[in-house]
């Protein structure tokens, strides 16, 4: 059976209604804003694993109580971000599995939803394996088509900074990245396994059991860029993952 075609009852399918005001005035229809959030959410490039993710379903409580400050930051980030001005972005640090991505991916999808506003996820990995490959001839996309959304998504995810073996090419890329943003006054919300720690080099020797620092992997410069860039929420707590499987849990 055919279903009888989507005419909005609202607006008769013109996409603008009567002002609420009672003048002669007309506003956009909810139904146009339903369209572009669905548009914006598919061109968002949330991955598969990380569609369930939304504020809403992150828990803190019982167990995850070390994550009521981290989801209560990310509540107000998303009810504070205004197109308007400038927006500090979040720098999510923290160990494995404590829920950074989910963070993440539930602002973006709330400021899709309730506030209309363009966003992109990419995974740091993904990111720079795109751009290199895009140096590759038989690849059809250029490196500026690749970086272009990245430049200018007005919110940038940038999952797992830091989890490429750093090199020149990597250390110039992120910086273009991060200094580009910087520069349009863009917010970018990243996280990272890394500890915000200075670059062994700035640190001074450690020992050798010293753990690589974010210092190290992204460089100093950048390292310090990030904190003019965006407000730290640390995230700790048990690996997610692993306490999803314990009995004790629901
Ligand atoms: N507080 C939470 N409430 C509900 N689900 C959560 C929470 N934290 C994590 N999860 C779920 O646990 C899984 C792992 O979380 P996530 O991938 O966000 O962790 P992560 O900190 O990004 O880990 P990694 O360091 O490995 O990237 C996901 O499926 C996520 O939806
Ligand atoms: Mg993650
Ligand atoms: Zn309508």
């Amino acid at each position: 059976m055919k279903v009888a075609a989507e005419v909005c009852p609202i607006c008769d399918g013109t996409g603008w209604k009567p002002s609420s005001a009672g003048n002669r005035r007309v506003s956009r229809c909810d139904c146009r804003l339903q369209a572009r959030s669905q548009g914006l959410l598919e061109a968002a490039r949330i991955p598969k694993r990380y569609e369930h993710c939304e504020l809403s379903n992150f828990e803190f409580d019982g167990p995850h109580q070390s994550l009521a400050r981290p989801r209560l930051a990310a509540c107000r980030f998303v009810e504070e971000y205004s197109p308007a001005r400038e927006n500090a972005g979040l720098l999510l640090i923290g160990t494995i599995g404590t829920g950074k991505t989910h963070l993440a991916v539930g602002i973006i999808k709330e400021l899709i939803l309730s506030k209309g506003i363009g966003c992109l996820f990419y995974d740091y990995r993904e990111l720079l394996k795109q751009i290199q490959n895009s140096y590759n001839s038989s690849v059809q996309a250029t490196e500026l088509e690749v970086l272009r959304p990245v430049f200018e998504t007005e919110v940038l995810v940038l999952d797992e900074l830091g989890a490429v073996k750093p090199t020149e090419w990597v250390w110039d890329t992120v910086s273009l990245i991060l200094n580009t943003r910087y520069n349009e006054n863009r917010t970018t919300i990243i996280t990272t396994n890394f500890d915000d720690q200075p670059a062994a080099a700035v640190a001074g020797p450690r020992g050798a059991s010293r753990n690589e620092t974010l210092g190290d992997r992204i460089g100093e410069r950048m390292r310090s860029r990030l904190h003019e860039m965006c407000r730290i929420i640390k995230m700790e707590g048990e690996d997610f993952r692993q306490t999803i499987r314990s009995a004790s849990f629901r």
